[in-house]
């Protein structure tokens, strides 16, 4: 039997240890050091009162770090990384997390609770499932092998690039997207958008672009990508955009794309992008 703290009523130090030893062996979490972890926790926008540690005695043993999100009207909980320490696992010790982040989500008003896991990640499906989570998408890391080919100029479209904030204002905004791909998770990328003769956006793509120290272009990340309802040859349209949006990095990857969003998906097959990862996004409704 552990005891679960909250995360503000844990030292630094305990919260670093439960993290690094929970994810220790996952092939997706490296090791942190404190500095890096404390960025990844405002990165993520991981809230203290929601997030969960497990100790045995005084020792920290497995996390649950989630944060809180107002997506489309409604109150999401994310959980941002479940972990275990390899000597706890398969003793219920992740049970007794998620119930406790459930108990946290449900004080703090959450409508729905929302989460990502490899699809291959028995283990953690067999958790999820059993706490009441269900398969809501499919979604697919996806890397390009080679630089993507730029667009044909095009005299009807006109491309301009924005903060990424300006993408609230867009009415046909896709918010249904896994949280790490929702506009308040990419910091420092762009909102790229397509705009005809007249002025109206027909489509956006929300990148992010790497670059090295001494400015040359080193990689690009597309988090989401989307045209306006009712837009003529949309895929095209689309192609168009995301070839401008990556064009010039050597290396390009796509962001948990959703199989509800086939027409991104073609459009990247069509570029030449490769899965390399597949999840699943899993959905646990708060409200009886
Ligand atoms: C996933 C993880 C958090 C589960 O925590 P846990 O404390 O082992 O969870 P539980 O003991 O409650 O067991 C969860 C389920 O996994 C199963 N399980 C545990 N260890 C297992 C193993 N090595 N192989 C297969 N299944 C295993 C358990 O049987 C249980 O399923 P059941 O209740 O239907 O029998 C833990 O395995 C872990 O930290 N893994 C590495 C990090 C990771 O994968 N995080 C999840 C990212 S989404």
């Amino acid at each position: 039997m552990v005891e679960i703290r909250t995360l503000d009523r844990v030292s630094f130090e305990d919260g670093l240890r439960a993290w690094n030893d929970g994810f220790e062996g996952y092939a997706y979490a490296g090791r942190m050091t404190l500095a890096e972890w404390l960025e990844h926790l405002a990165h993520d926008e991981i809230a203290p009162e929601v997030s969960v540690i497990a100790f045995d005695g005084a020792r920290p043993v497995g996390c649950v770090l989630s944060g809180m999100r107002e997506t489309g009207g409604r109150k999401v909980a994310y959980n941002g990384g479940t972990g275990v320490a390899a000597e706890y696992r398969g003793k219920g010790v992740g049970g007794q997390l998620i119930e406790a982040s459930l108990e946290r989500y449900r004080a703090a008003g959450a409508d729905v609770a929302t989460l990502e896991v490899v699809t291959t990640n028995e283990p953690a499906l067999r958790l999820y499932r059993r706490a009441g989570f269900e398969v809501a998408d499919r979604l697919s890391v996806q890397e390009c092998p080679h630089a993507v080919a730029p667009a044909h100029e095009d005299a009807q479209y006109r491309i301009v690039e924005f903060d990424p904030p300006t993408l609230a204002g867009l009415p046909f905004y896709r918010q249904d997207v896994p949280w790490q791909c929702q506009w308040q998770s990419v910091a420092g990328g762009r909102a790229v958008y397509l705009l005809s003769e007249r002025g109206e956006t027909l489509a956006y793509a929300l990148v992010r672009r790497r670059h090295t120290a001494l400015g040359e272009a080193m990689g690009v990340g597309l988090y989401q990508a989307a045209v306006a309802p009712g837009a003529q040859e949309a895929q095209d349209l689309l192609r168009h955009l995301v070839s401008h949006a990556l064009e010039g990095a050597p290396r390009c990857v796509a962001m948990n794309i959703p199989a509800s969003d086939p027409m991104t998906l073609a459009v990247l097959a069509s570029l030449g992008f490769r899965e390399t990862v597949a999840q699943f996004l899993m959905r646990r409704e708060m409200r009886p």
